[in-house]
């Protein structure tokens, strides 16, 4: 049985943070002062817990001053927004996060509209979102970068190639989709609503999986020989981790895949860390 070979996410994220570690220790020394990020969590989902743990801990392995901020989930939005506005204001932060999703009764487009959009690490204020649209240097959503930079370290050419992305979100589907059209692929987005969606992705070269639903790629969807990136995070019956795509048997057909864990979420971590020293180089 053919098997594709792993993109190794971990792997590759690893080497990034080692970069980043010699990055920010020259430019430490140099400015005199350590890129800042400030993490918010609002409320105790057990899986945002999870996620801004890391974040912290990543930041520490790196050398990036790091600040998380815990909030109840009975915060109201100003009490919020005073928050954002005064790590606007901070100077020693050049990144701010906002652990999502946040209570119902918050906005999040509010919240996210009024961090500064230099210091919107997350890559998404509607002025870096329109920036990546329209070709200007922004800062990039974590994910889609991620998924580019783990294409480009595994040799992957993408300019000719047909990219078909599933999902249309505003952190994964729409940005991956300008991402990989920027480096020249022609790219078709299809979703969960899309009709005959076998007939789409049958055709891609890189196939993204972003739709968010349990095994929703299985093996009559993919050409032999495509290279199958699962953005999905889901959770089996059993309460594994896993993505959107049938690993087993997609690997037979696919000639790289990457693994839910260790593939694209490592990534998106080691980009968040990335954008934060961006983001301090540009602020000096
Ligand atoms: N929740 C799930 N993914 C993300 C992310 O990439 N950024 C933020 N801020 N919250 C998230």
């Amino acid at each position: 049985m053919k098997r594709g070979n792993l993109i190794d996410g971990k792997g590759i994220a690893g080497q990034i943070k080692d970069e980043l570690k010699d990055e920010i220790q020259a430019w430490s020394a140099e400015s005199g002062r350590r890129p800042g990020l400030a993490v918010i969590l609002v409320g105790e989902d057990p899986a945002s817990r999870t996620y801004v743990r890391g974040k912290v801990q990543d930041c520490e392995q790196v050398g990036i001053y790091s600040r998380l901020i815990r909030k109840p989930d009975t915060i109201e939005e100003e009490e919020l927004l005073f928050e954002i506005h005064r790590l606007n204001e901070d100077p020693a932060m050049d990144g701010i996060l906002v652990q999502l999703p946040l209570p119902d009764h918050i906005s999040s487009d509010r919240i996210i509209s009024e961090i500064r959009p230099e210091k919107d690490v997350d890559g998404f204020h509607p002025i870096n979102a329109g920036r990546l649209s329209t070709g200007l240097k922004s800062l990039l959503p974590c994910t889609p970068h991620g998924i580019l930079q783990m294409l480009k370290r595994t040799g992957i050419s993408i300019a000719g190639k047909h990219a078909v992305v599933v999902g249309r979100s505003n952190i994964v589907g729409k940005p991956v989709s300008l991402l990989l059209q920027k480096e020249d692929a022609t790219v078709t987005m299809c979703h969960s609503r899309t009709q005959d969606l076998a007939h789409y992705t049958q055709q891609a070269d890189i196939l993204v999986a972003a739709v968010g639903r349990l095994q929703f790629i299985t093996a009559e969807h993919v050409k032999p020989g495509a290279v199958v990136i699962d953005v999905g995070m889901n959770r089996t019956p059993e309460g594994k981790l896993a993505g959107d795509v049938d690993f087993e048997s997609v690997r037979e057909q696919a000639s790289f895949i990457t693994p839910v864990p260790g593939g694209v979420g490592p990534m998106t971590r080691a980009m968040l860390l990335y954008n934060t020293v961006q983001s301090a180089k540009e602020r000096g």
